[in-house]
């Protein structure tokens, strides 16, 4: 595995202050993701032997691993030797906040799912978020901002131009997970309180952060959020 094997997502692209980088997990091969498992620490291999399912398993351990290589890069030492912490929780103050490498002059945030990894890294607090499309958007929306509800049923219902229900959902969602991940805070914050939107939109602002989508493959959906800055 090598930086070069990571793609650069193209309205994201490293500009000094935000990279994102997205990996398709399928194009990795066995001797790839053995390798990036042996970068890993001994938390980090204790969670990826919890995982049941090949898929989860091979997506957070491509995603460590990238997340290493990225971050290796940054601060000038090998993947293996990135040492790898949690921000405290902004709710709680217990070290189980944004993931952190100790030392390293920059941030970070990464997501996986079956099929698809994203890493961001930026210059200050940064959250990103990719997720598979939903098979039932409406019975999910309830569990966004009401007026995000609405409109994904709407879609649902035909009676709302611009996109499919499915696709509204993962908007919201990753907008509000990502923004949200920034935050610190995960989903100890109810993503119920804050309007993302789902239209398509060139980005949004919440509370100081910038958030925009990031182009991912059909059947996904993915956003990215950073503090303090207008969108890049
Ligand atoms: C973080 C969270 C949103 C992840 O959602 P997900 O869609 O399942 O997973 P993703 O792949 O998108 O993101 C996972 C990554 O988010 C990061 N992450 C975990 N907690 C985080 C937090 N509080 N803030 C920012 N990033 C966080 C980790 O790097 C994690 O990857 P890892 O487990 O491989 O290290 C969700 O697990 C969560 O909110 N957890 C905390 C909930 C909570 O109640 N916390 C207590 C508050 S006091």
């Amino acid at each position: 595995m090598t930086l070069a094997s990571l793609q650069a997502v193209p309205e994201a692209r490293a500009d000094g202050s935000l990279g994102v980088w997205r990996m398709e997990t399928e194009r990795f091969g066995d001797d790839e993701l053995d390798l990036g498992a042996t970068w890993l620490d001994e938390a980090e291999r204790r969670q990826a032997s919890s995982y049941v399912r090949a898929e989860l398993r091979r997506a957070y351990v491509l995603a460590h691993a990238a997340a290493r290589l990225v971050l290796g890069a940054a601060t000038g030492v090998a993947p293996a030797d990135v040492v790898w912490g949690r921000h405290a929780c902004p709710g709680c103050g217990e070290r189980h906040g944004r993931p952190r490498a100790e030392g390293a002059p920059v941030e970070f945030s990464l997501s996986h799912t079956p099929g698809q990894v994203l890493i961001a890294v930026a210059d200050g607090p940064v959250g990103v978020d990719v997720e598979r499309h939903p098979d039932d958007p409406v019975a999910l929306s309830g569990l966004l901002h009401p007026r995000e509800t609405e409109e994904i049923t709407a879609a649902a219902h035909g009676t709302l131009d611009g996109g499919r229900a499915t696709v509204r959902f993962t908007r919201a969602w990753s907008r509000t997970e990502a923004y949200l991940k920034g935050i610190g805070i995960g989903l100890g914050r109810d993503p119920h309180l804050d309007y993302l939107g789902t239209d398509e939109a060139p980005g949004r602002s919440i509370a100081g952060w910038a958030v925009h989508d990031v182009r991912v493959p059909e059947g996904y959906g993915a956003a990215v959020a950073l503090l303090g800055r207008p969108r890049p």
